[in-house]
């Protein structure tokens, strides 16, 4: 078994629960020491404009409480920016946001906003964060990401993953070759590279097989599934199916 592959859990959809009844429970803080225990490298938490799911004062219980690290995901605005050079967690994932999307529906523009970009990154990198980039698997985007000074790009699984489900196996395929393409390409740039969203067992082991790739970032399945079997039970099988797939 190797564990060049690390496991970042996202913890966001705990809190949509919890606010779903505007209760205190189901605490995201709690779901993320328990997906430590179970060995997750990382936990990611995203803090929306909107703070639909993740809130201020989750990020504070987390900085103070998880001894992994934190993958903090936010849109380049002028308020996040001000709150991760705050905190200054491990890791910071720029992220697209629109308010209407349900989740992150795309990959960030780097290409057409490389100026702002990489006046936005200079000081979360000079705080002390690996900053990365969510992005499609595209040339452009990646020689953007590594213009810009991104340390890390993450790569967007989601289509891969959503024809995969609809049953449209030709697409899915050919986005899986991108997404080796690309993150071959990033590596060569040297970009650390990531890929996340959507991933459930069914779709992992392709993703999880890319050399190249050096963490998955994986939330809704995991919660999701965690219903049915407990959050132990499904980051042990996620893990073991990273493991299968790498060797
Ligand atoms: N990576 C990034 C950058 C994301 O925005 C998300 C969704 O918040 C994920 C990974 C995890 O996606 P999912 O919740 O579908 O596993």
């Amino acid at each position: 078994m190797t564990n060049d592959l690390r496991l970042g859990v996202n913890i966001d959809h705990v809190a949509t629960v919890r606010n779903a009844r505007g209760s205190a429970y189901p605490d995201p803080v709690r779901a993320a020491k328990l997906a430590e225990e179970a060995g997750a490298d990382g936990i990611t938490a995203h803090l929306r404009e909107d703070r639909r799911h993740i809130r201020d004062t989750d990020i504070d219980a987390l900085m103070d409480q998880l001894t992994v690290p934190l993958n903090f995901e936010m849109a380049a605005t002028a308020e996040m920016q001000a709150i991760a050079l705050r905190h200054i967690p491990h890791a910071v994932c720029l992220v697209p946001e629109k308010r209407e999307e349900r989740t992150t529906e795309g990959g960030l523009e780097v290409a057409k906003d490389q100026n702002r970009l990489a006046e936005y990154i200079g000081p979360l990198a000079e705080a002390g964060c690996r900053v990365s980039l969510f992005v499609a698997a595209e040339e452009a985007q990646l020689e953007a990401s590594k213009r810009v000074g991104a340390a890390v790009v993450e790569l967007h699984t989601g289509a891969y993953c959503d024809f995969h489900h609809e049953g449209r196996f030709e697409e899915r395929d050919a986005e899986l070759a991108r997404l080796q393409k690309g993150a071959a390409f990033a590596a060569s740039l040297g970009l650390e590279v990531h890929a996340g969203h959507g991933l459930t067992f069914e779709t992992v082991k392709p993703i999880a097989a890319i050399q190249a790739v050096k963490e998955l970032n994986i939330g809704h399945f995991l919660i999701a599934e965690s219903i049915f079997t407990g959050l132990t039970s499904v980051i042990h099988d996620m893990r073991r199916l990273m493991d299968e797939a790498r060797v």
